[in-house]
């Protein structure tokens, strides 16, 4: 049986997230450029992609670039932007062919205009696709999303728009930069590091961890699918016993 045979459609998670790491182990093992391994990142990107309109997850999200990956050197930062920009632009086409709507979260206001630009104008091309949204996250932390949502909160508390005692998790998570789409049922790290890095603290709540030894630019759709065969054996218990789920 297939790897896509064993997935049970009607259980499916419905977000995916991922933090695609492990390019500079994976270039470095070849003799090459840390910029290397971003770039066959990409195509680890478009497979996985790929995979999942295949599988027929709603939303994957990508960790395309942490606040922390500033303090990077310079080179692989303007490297690595200037990737963005190029791999955005090349695949509009696949993404309006997958029916994939780009959406992007994290401080877009300190990419660079090119970058943004570039970002804005595929998030507006493919914003009327269903397929799949695909969210990257750029210039994200978790800590910068939750201390950003508590601010907005606050403003609102002082002008009068909302009471304090009024604040509920739905509320907080309203005010989040993923409002509206729902929490991942699985996250994905790749490279085997067992770490969250700083992503989506907040919505990966109950999300069911799963852990890969293979490195970002070795990465396939087959690979994604089974991580979902894994989560699917799993049980999801939400704090409540086996038998009261049975
Ligand atoms: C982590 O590997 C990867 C990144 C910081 C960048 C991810 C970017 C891409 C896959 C390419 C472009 C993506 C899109 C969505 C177009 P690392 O450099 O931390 O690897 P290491 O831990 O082995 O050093």
């Amino acid at each position: 049986m297939s790897l896509l045979e064993q997935i049970d459609k009607e259980r499916l998670p419905q977000h995916v997230a991922v933090i695609m790491d492990g390019n500079g182990r994976w270039a470095k093992e070849k003799g090459k450029l840390r910029v290397f391994g971003h770039q066959n990142g990409v195509v680890a990107v478009r497979d996985t992609v790929e995979g999942a309109v295949e599988l027929g997850i709603k939303y994957l999200t990508l960790y395309a670039f942490s606040t922390e990956n500033w303090n990077r050197p310079r080179l692989e930062v303007m490297a690595l932007m200037e990737l963005l920009v190029s791999t955005i632009s090349k695949e509009t086409k696949t993404l309006m062919e997958n029916g994939v709507r780009l959406n992007a979260i994290g401080n877009l206001s300190t990419l660079p205009e090119k970058c943004r630009k570039q970002l804005l104008e595929t998030i507006k091309k493919t914003s009327s696709n269903t397929n799949c949204t695909l969210t990257l996250a750029l210039s994200y932390s978790s800590r910068w999303e939750i201390t950003d949502a508590a601010k907005r909160i606050a403003i609102k508390v002082r002008d009068g728009e909302i009471k304090a005692e009024d604040i509920t998790e739905d509320i907080f998570g309203d005010h989040l930069n993923t409002a509206g789409i729902p929490d991942p049922e699985l996250m994905i790290r790749t490279s085997g590091e067992h770490r969250i890095s700083n992503y989506l603290l907040w919505q990966i709540a109950y999300a069911e961890l799963y852990f890969t030894s293979k490195l970002w630019p070795d990465f396939r759709r087959q690979d994604l699918f089974e991580a979902v065969i894994d989560y699917q054996k799993r049980e999801r218990r939400f704090g409540m016993t086996s038998e009261q789920l049975n």
